[in-house]
């Protein structure tokens, strides 16, 4: 998997600062000629790295920019060997390169700058821009099968939202079954995919796109409501201490969940329920159902109320905010 060169990390580094850099001073810098400096900075502008040139100037990172790197990583989570990391420039999907990698007993994580293809659920695509946001993939092998793992997807949401806790950052909801939200604009999304299955054997792939660093999400992704921590915090966050937390917690959520089930995530997930109490509309393959969600059930899965007083429990689709619609009237426009 391609990564940065020593030569390129040591030159975004010596950048780093967000001060403008002439050619000549890199060049003695790193003992290369202006027209070497200038072929390297076209290189990382090619791989999807914004760096400004302006004559008399030199160069200058247009946003801040620490790369993804495996020893911050390492060194943020502490003494553990249970992660076996795969960390890259660009990939097409996270969840895809570890489905390809060769079984092992380590889990298996991957995180790219960049995803070509990232993937959402109902095959929809991820805003996977260089640089700037985490994806995130994890691969576990877990000693049980299908019907165990009922409730995991919320269990995910609720580790990236307790890691979040961890770096100060709050008022983050969860909306069944795997979106995270900031004053109702989307924050992440986390895409769970079954691997292989026998009768005690199960590899699953998490998938986590959490934005973090992206600005004027507005503009770049017009038709979904997103939001960046940027925006929430006012400040660049360092990925590699967030993609630490994210794993050491989901480590430790994950022993719980094997061993008391979503049963010992209850009143976790309803302190943050985003669709508690709210009129819902929940498309599934089976069809449309609407009603007041009132909460999850020991497994996990959505109650919804309808107005005919019949209590539905959801297993899995997906859910938008809406009216109550009287028979015969069309849908309204879901939310994002
Ligand atoms: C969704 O809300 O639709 C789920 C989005 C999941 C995106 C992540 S980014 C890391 C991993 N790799 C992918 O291709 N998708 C998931």
């Amino acid at each position: 998997m391609k990564t940065f060169s020593p030569l390129e990390l040591a030159l975004i580094e010596e950048l780093s600062d967000g001060a403008w850099h002439s050619g000549a001073a890199l060049g003695t810098k790193f003992s290369l000629s202006r027209t070497s400096i200038w072929k390297k900075i076209n290189q990382l502008n090619r791989l999807g790295l914004e760096i400004k040139k302006k004559p008399q100037q030199g160069y200058q990172l247009a946003q801040p920019f620490i790369p993804l790197d495996e020893k911050a990583i390492q060194l943020a989570l502490g003494a553990t060997e249970a992660f076996d990391f795969h960390l890259g420039l660009s990939l097409d999907s996270t969840n895809r390169y570890l489905k390809d990698l060769a079984p092992n007993d380590k889990i298996a994580v991957c995180s790219a700058e960049q995803q070509t293809q990232g993937r959402g659920r109902f095959g929809r695509s991820w805003y996977s821009p260089f640089g700037e946001n985490i994806y995130l993939s994890v691969r576990l092998n877990l000693d049980c099968c299908l019907n165990q793992l009922s409730g995991l997807s919320l269990v995910v949401s609720l580790a990236v939202i307790e890691a979040l806790k961890a770096q100060a950052i709050t008022g983050i909801e969860a909306k069944w079954p795997n979106d995270l939200l900031w004053q109702g604009k989307k924050l992440a999304g986390i895409l769970l995919e079954i691997m292989g299955e026998s009768h005690a054997y199960t590899q699953i792939i998490i998938g986590i796109g959490l934005n973090v660093n992206s600005q004027d999400l507005k503009i770049k992704v017009p038709d979904k409501d997103c939001c960046s921590l940027r925006e929430l915090t006012g400040h660049y966050t360092n990925r590699n201490h967030l993609i630490a937390e994210i794993l050491s917690v989901l480590q430790r959520y994950i022993e719980t969940f094997l061993n008391q089930g979503f049963d010992g995530f209850y009143s976790e997930w309803q302190k943050v329920d985003h669709l508690q109490g709210k009129w819902v509309h929940l498309t599934s393959p089976r069809g449309m159902i609407q009603g007041i969600a009132q909460g999850v059930n020991s497994r996990g899965e959505l109650c919804l109320l309808d107005d005919k007083g019949e209590r539905h429990h959801i297993t899995s689709g997906e859910c938008s905010i809406g009216n109550q619609l009287k028979e015969g009237s069309s849908s309204p426009p879901p939310d994002p």
